[in-house]
């Protein structure tokens, strides 16, 4: 029965796209747990780059049976609109499970994201504008309407209005704009509603019947550690729990069920949108990481802030999560530097002058923002390492850069990543036993 969780280690972006759809051919489920379209996969299967951003990447394997969990903010335009572009390609996604638990994103949330951000100034998040955050904030406040109240047009419209009674208000008096027609709201949505009927189902049910009946379900998580609304560094995270404990909270799957919690670790790091970032490179060293690692958002298009491999908030991960494995990915971008410096640690310029130095995430998060990183230098290589399949044929210099940064995590690195296409990665051990 084993359940797998799947998580980011760092900001996002670590190539989990890559990693789910690796692991997702041996898998019978694969489950979304938190998020929503904010999110952004770029699975490439012979070639071919598909960017998902709300359907679990399983979907692209016909074996597969893709799941969006409870703990899912859906957007029904934007879920109906990916299904439609991925079926024009041939991709069949009529096995799509939706969890008739998840709470909706509405057109007024994704207003209210954008017009909360502007009004925020130069505090702002940086946020995806997608809605995220307000459906979470409605979700929370016992406001929001969930896939199944989309199946019941009175209920939907009640609904609607309720919500629209307090935003017309604040869209009105606070923003200047013109209030929001519940009628026109509700008509979108059940225009949606009939189609997405096919879909809805009691996911955690399902998943744990698979789970009684031996089957594999791999649970993806959406965004990463660093941006967890409880363990991440906020206020500039998403407002889910992309760590391990939201695979089981997400889904409906208790923590009994979880054999394995597998991180995936970009071999540098990158971060969208505002907030701390310890090892950001400004120079170079930054643009030359952004244009060989083609670190553009798959959502928002945005270019990446982009640095050097930090150890401290992979420990972290390591911690917060549980995690069992890592899945190093991008290690190819590396190839060419003369030397990669690795963050081990932070030292922190405390108000009298001092400085105090930490292998630990601290957890003011204000000292995070003024931490500065401690490297260590490891010698690069030149060699293209994206054809290797064993460990033991990568260069030494890449083969010591790997073990560095599975010492410093502590924990152990059990696949690399070595190029885009699916056949480009190294198996050390098994992910699913
Ligand atoms: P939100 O999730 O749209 O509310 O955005 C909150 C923060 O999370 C912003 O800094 C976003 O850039 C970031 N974020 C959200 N989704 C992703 C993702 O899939 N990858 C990387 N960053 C993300």
């Amino acid at each position: 029965m084993p359940g797998i969780v799947l998580i980011g280690t760092q900001w996002g972006d670590e190539g989990k796209g890559k990693a789910t759809d690796l692991i997702g051919t041996k898998v019978d489920y694969v489950a979304r747990f938190n998020g929503g379209n904010n999110a952004g996969h770029t699975v490439v299967v012979d070639g071919k780059k598909y960017a998902l951003h709300l359907l679990p990447s399983g979907i692209i394997n016909p074996n597969v049976i893709p799941v969006i969990g409870n703990g899912v903010v859906v957007d029904p335009e934007v879920l109906l609109q990916e299904v439609d572009s991925l079926e024009s390609e041939g991709i069949d996604c009529s096995r799509l499970l939706l969890s008739e638990s998840a709470h909706i994103i509405a057109p007024y949330h994704r207003i209210t994201d954008k017009l909360t951000e502007r009004s925020l100034g130069n505090k702002k998040i940086g946020t995806t504008g997608r809605g995220i955050g307000p459906s979470y904030a409605d979700k929370v406040n016992r406001t929001g309407i969930r896939v199944h109240d989309l199946l019941n047009p009175d209920t939907l419209s009640e609904k609607v209005e309720g919500a629209l009674e307090s935003k017309n208000q604040m869209l009105e008096k606070l923003y200047g704009r013109e209030p929001l027609d519940p009628a026109e709201i509700t008509e979108t949505l059940l225009k949606c509603a009939e189609r997405l009927r096919p879909y809805v189902a009691d996911t955690g049910l399902i998943l744990n019947n698979a789970l009684d009946n031996g089957k594999t379900v791999l649970f993806e998580g959406g965004q990463a550690t660093m941006l967890d609304i409880d363990h991440g560094t906020y206020p500039f995270v998403t407002s889910s729990n992309p760590t391990a404990g939201g695979a089981c909270t997400g889904t409906g799957v208790g923590p009994t069920r979880i054999s394995r919690v597998i991180g995936v670790s970009k071999a540098y790091v990158t971060r969208v949108g505002e907030g701390p970032f310890p090892t950001e490179l400004f120079d170079e060293s930054g643009e030359w990481l952004r244009s060989h690692g083609g670190e553009f958002g798959v959502t928002t298009g945005r270019p990446r802030r982009c640095g050097w491999f930090d150890a401290v908030i992979n420990r972290y991960a390591v911690r917060v999560n549980g995690l069992t494995d890592i899945v190093l990915t991008k290690l190819d971008v590396l190839t060419g530097l003369k030397t990669i410096p690795i963050c081990t640690a932070y030292d922190i310029e405390n108000p009298d002058g001092t400085h105090t130095r930490t292998e630990n995430m601290p957890s003011d998060r204000d000292v995070f923002s003024r931490v500065s990183p401690v490297y260590e230098q490891m010698p690069g290589w030149t060699e293209d390492i994206s054809g290797v399949s064993s460990f033991e044929e990568l260069p030494a210099n890449t083969q010591a850069y790997v073990k560095r940064l599975e010492e410093l995590s502590g924990c152990r690195i059990s696949a690399i990543g070595t190029g885009q296409d699916r056949e480009n990665i190294i198996s050390i051990r098994s992910l699913l036993d």
